[in-house]
């Protein structure tokens, strides 16, 4: 052991004696049976089997798992965790014949929880936000993306993405943050979508010189906005050098994943209605497809996404919880896994990669997502053998300690 007055940037602890689900590209699982990980302050610093540790390794403390399986922390790669109000009501409707379409039409949905976000506090938003993201980070959640998409006027949308901002200061976990005021048309705008665009172009600067915002997104819908819409907030986007998302084909086939990967896009949602055109773009240009089984449950859609094909193009799948009022109030990435394989038939290992390695990349953070070393110390310590139970089991939670960029988070 070194001394004790190490600075914290350089203490070393060894994990020991752990199952490693590491992901590592090369290996089913990228599985080491009995392995250990080396933190050197928020990072990595070797990740190997036990038997392989280096004799002359000096650390300042080690732990003992005790053959407790080990994976990187979660990441949850969408959410519009910000807003104000719910949705209980609308779910109460459906149950009466409304549809999701029906009720946006008619000024619920997306708008009502705009009404609630406007008439929030600051205060309000933040601590509501940070409630849930509390019950995410139980399940082993290290890295969150976060939308605006519920002010829909440039003061609304900043103090959201602030709200986001403000979580990964007092929480330990990491925020990205995505700019969707292309989200739905606000009532000042009815009837006039393209002057609202014309607005949401103008935001974007002045978010970005806030540090308010690492991305934008759209949604491009029959009750969103058009693929030329979208493209004039992608045209601002790609001037000010931010990387795109975009909610596509959800409800109908707009062409939308092609669109969004001729801008490069990091990622392409939803995707129940992707078209071939559509997965051999998204291929091209390297843009993850991030599937919602959460929002494909509760909203009781029928069309799956072209899991087969995307799997057979070799696009990199991610799963997220997509947490919002309207169409996804889930609070659990863990139930998404198994959600993800009963629903969409994904293998319990790729809805895994889809929690860490692909979900990293949907977010443009090379530096997490697996184990290895030089990468951030975010893993997660189960209750279970191997990552497949957890998969396989639903309504539980087997987390048991979590590690993020370096410390051990009191849970
Ligand atoms: O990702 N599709 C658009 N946006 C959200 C739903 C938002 C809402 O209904 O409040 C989604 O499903
Ligand atoms: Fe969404």
């Amino acid at each position: 052991m070194s001394s004790r007055s190490t600075p914290p940037n350089r203490r070393r602890t060894c994990w020991r004696h752990a199952r490693l689900a590491t992901f590592a590209a090369g290996s089913p699982w990228g599985w080491i049976d009995d392995g250990a990980l080396v933190t050197e302050g928020a990072h990595l610093a070797w990740v190997g089997a036990e038997a392989d540790l280096p004799s002359n390794l000096q650390v300042d403390d080690e732990v003992d798992l005790h053959r407790a399986l080990a994976t990187p922390g979660l990441i949850d790669a969408h959410t519009h965790l910000v807003y104000g109000g719910d949705r209980a009501g609308e779910f109460e409707q459906r149950l009466q014949g409304a549809t999701y379409e029906e009720i946006a039409r008619a000024g619920g949905g997306i708008r009502s929880t705009v009404a609630a976000t406007r008439a929030a506090s600051d205060e309000a938003l933040f601590q509501g936000a940070a409630r849930r993201a509390r019950i995410l980070m139980a399940e082993g959640v290290t890295t969150l993306e976060v939308k605006s998409g519920y002010g829909l006027a440039q003061a609304h949308e900043a103090r959201c993405l602030a709200a986001a901002r403000r979580l990964a200061r007092e929480l330990p976990l990491d925020v990205r943050t995505t700019s969707l005021a292309a989200h739905a048309l606000p009532p000042e705008f009815a009837g006039r979508p393209d002057d609202y665009i014309d607005a949401a172009i103008t935001w974007l600067a002045g978010q970005q010189a806030r540090g308010l915002v690492d991305a934008v997104d759209a949604f491009c819908d029959t009750i969103g906005f058009t693929p030329a819409q979208t493209e004039r907030i992608f045209n601002e986007a790609q001037r000010l050098g931010l990387p795109v998302k975009l909610h596509a084909e959800q409800l109908s086939d707009q062409d939308g994943a092609a669109l969004a990967a001729r801008f490069g896009a990091l990622s392409c949602d939803h995707l129940e209605h992707l078209s071939a055109r559509g997965v051999a773009a998204m291929k091209a240009a390297g843009t993850v497809a991030v599937l919602l089984p959460g929002a494909y449950y509760f909203l009781r859609e029928t069309k799956l996404p072209p899991v087969p094909a995307l799997r057979e193009a070799g696009v990199p799948i991610a799963i997220a919880t997509d947490h919002n009022p309207g169409s996804s109030p889930a609070l659990s990435l863990v139930l998404m896994l198994n959600m993800a394989c009963t629903l969409f038939r994904l293998t319990p290992e790729e809805a895994w990669r889809g929690v860490t390695v692909h979900a990293a990349r949907a977010l443009g953070l090379p530096d997490r997502g697996v184990l290895a070393a030089g990468q951030r110390a975010d893993f997660a310590v189960w209750d279970a053998e191997h990552p497949r139970e957890i998969a396989y089991r639903f309504g539980h939670n087997p987390c048991r300690r979590v590690v993020h960029a370096g410390v051990e988070r009191t849970m």
